[in-house]
């Protein structure tokens, strides 16, 4: 690092500290530690302010599929930019590029979502799928159905009714949420369920809670349940899957009781787990889907929202006004990009080669690098999302006592070395761009495998 280079980072911490309110961050220990300017990046990799290059394991927050760097995707969005910078969709007009975009992802969708919405965010994306669910009961004449049921680790964003739905408890009290008629139901994290449901099998335990659904709808009265929401995978919560049949008993309480699913493929849509969305990927069977992340690659900002059959027609053809919208729903940009996106990844494969070319490399190699390792209990994941978790007993299933804490430990050797992968609790997690290459995922494995094997010998001394 050059004398300028240093003194342009020391001037860009200076104003981001005085100026800047970081998302999920604590203000004043960042500013006291020094923040980290990224100042480009490039295929898999990140490179800050210093010239220090970060092979980026997380495709930034699980959202850039197509990788960094990407000309077609900035020819694209410049060229959109040139011809139509902006305009809505309010006044009975539509633009080019977001006609084209629903019409692409109808083609992508699950069967039956013909219809889409579209908005900005996760969270707005969340956020509006709540109302539309309650404006599709209302029209139904329905009106106490109601409840929004989701699960417990869940995330689900940020807005007010998007942290609600959300089931990470730490999100609730600096805002006096949940909101009413918000209700959690369990969730089969296999690994972490030997307290409450004792030595079960992953499908057993699919099976119990999913009977804790069907016990919370009935409780509640399914009159009054509106809807139930979840990640076909959980990523924030922990990135923790499905047990085989657990998506089947929902699909089943879920028509018997008459409650809409709900699936937020936020991060499993786009073909994080191998198929265009996590609802194909488990046989989900979705009224309602939300998405964002992937959509654009995380070039741009864009979300959407999916209606199946039923909420479609009943919606589309309510003949009135439907009183919701947001400025920069369909932003000609933003669609331009996402369009010029989807068409990348479907000519390059890459969501076949999530299913059956560098997903299960992966896989395969962080099973026989770690599952032997004393200190990792499980390691789990499909397509290219994965967890490592990180454990003091794994005979025992037992975590670390001060969860969380060996989890940083690990995260910092790992950014150290030149790699994001995230800590979740004590559970390592990995989401690389789908462009990512076998040499690339060694990497991973390599520098991952010495921040473990650095955790676990620190860890026999604390
Ligand atoms: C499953 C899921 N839903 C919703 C969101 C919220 O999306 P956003 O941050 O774009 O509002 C996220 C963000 O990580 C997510 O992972």
């Amino acid at each position: 690092m050059n004398t300028r280079e240093h003194n342009l980072t020391k001037h860009w911490q200076a104003i981001d500290a005085a100026h800047h309110i970081h998302p999920f961050t604590d203000t004043a220990a960042l500013n006291k530690e020094g923040v980290r300017v990224i100042t480009r990046a490039d295929g898999v990799y990140l490179w800050d302010s210093n010239g220090e290059k970060i092979l980026d394991g997380m495709s930034g927050l699980w959202c850039v599929q197509a990788g960094y760097g990407n000309r077609e995707l900035a020819d694209a969005g410049y060229e959109a930019l040139k011809t139509l910078p902006y305009y809505n969709h309010f006044f009975k007009t539509t633009n080019p590029y977001t006609a084209e975009l629903a019409d692409k992802m109808a083609k992508l969708l699950p069967e039956g979502h013909e219809r889409v919405l579209f908005a900005s965010s996760g969270s707005e994306a969340n956020d509006s799928a709540l109302k539309l669910i309650r404006y599709y009961w209302n029209l139904k004449k329905k009106p106490h159905k109601k409840i929004h049921l989701s699960r417990e680790l869940a995330y689900h964003g940020v807005t007010m009714a998007a942290a609600s739905l959300s089931g990470l408890t730490p999100m609730h009290p600096q805002f006096d949420l949940p909101l009413p008629g918000f209700e959690k139901v369990p969730t089969p994290y296999w690994y972490g369920s030997k307290e409450a449901y004792g030595d079960v099998t992953p499908e057993e335990l699919g099976r119990k809670v999913a009977e804790q659904l069907e016990k919370k709808i009935l409780e509640l009265g399914a009159d009054n349940v509106a809807s139930f929401s979840a990640e076909p995978v959980h990523g924030a919560g922990g990135v923790i899957f499905p047990p085989p049949g657990y998506w089947e008993e929902i699909n089943r309480i879920c028509k018997k009781h008459d409650v809409l699913i709900h699936t937020d493929e936020v991060i499993t849509g786009f073909g994080r787990t191998g198929e265009w969305f996590g609802s194909l990927t488990y046989g989900i069977k979705p009224d309602i889907m939300t998405m964002a992340k992937g959509l654009s690659s995380g070039y741009q900002p864009i979300s959407a929202i999916s209606l199946g059959e039923r909420m479609g027609d009943a919606i589309a053809n309510a003949n009135e006004e439907l009183v919701h919208g947001y400025t920069y729903s369909g932003h000609p940009v933003a669609s331009a990009v996402a369009l010029k996106n989807l068409e990348v990844m479907e000519r390059e494969k890459m969501v076949p080669n999530v299913k059956s070319g560098i997903g299960p490399y992966m896989q395969r190699r962080l099973r026989e690098t770690f599952e032997g390792h004393p200190i990792v209990g499980e390691v789990r994941g499909i397509g290219l999302i994965a967890a490592i978790e990180l454990v003091a007993d794994k005979g025992k299933r037992e975590f670390f006592p001060n969860i969380g804490d060996v989890g940083t430990h690990c995260r910092n050797y790992c950014f150290g070395s030149g790699l994001i992968s995230r800590a979740i609790r004590d559970t390592m997690v990995l989401a690389p761009p789908f462009i990512v290459s076998e040499s690339e995922v060694e990497e991973i494995v390599a520098k991952l495998k010495a921040a473990i094997d650095n955790t676990a010998r620190d860890y026999k001394k604390m």
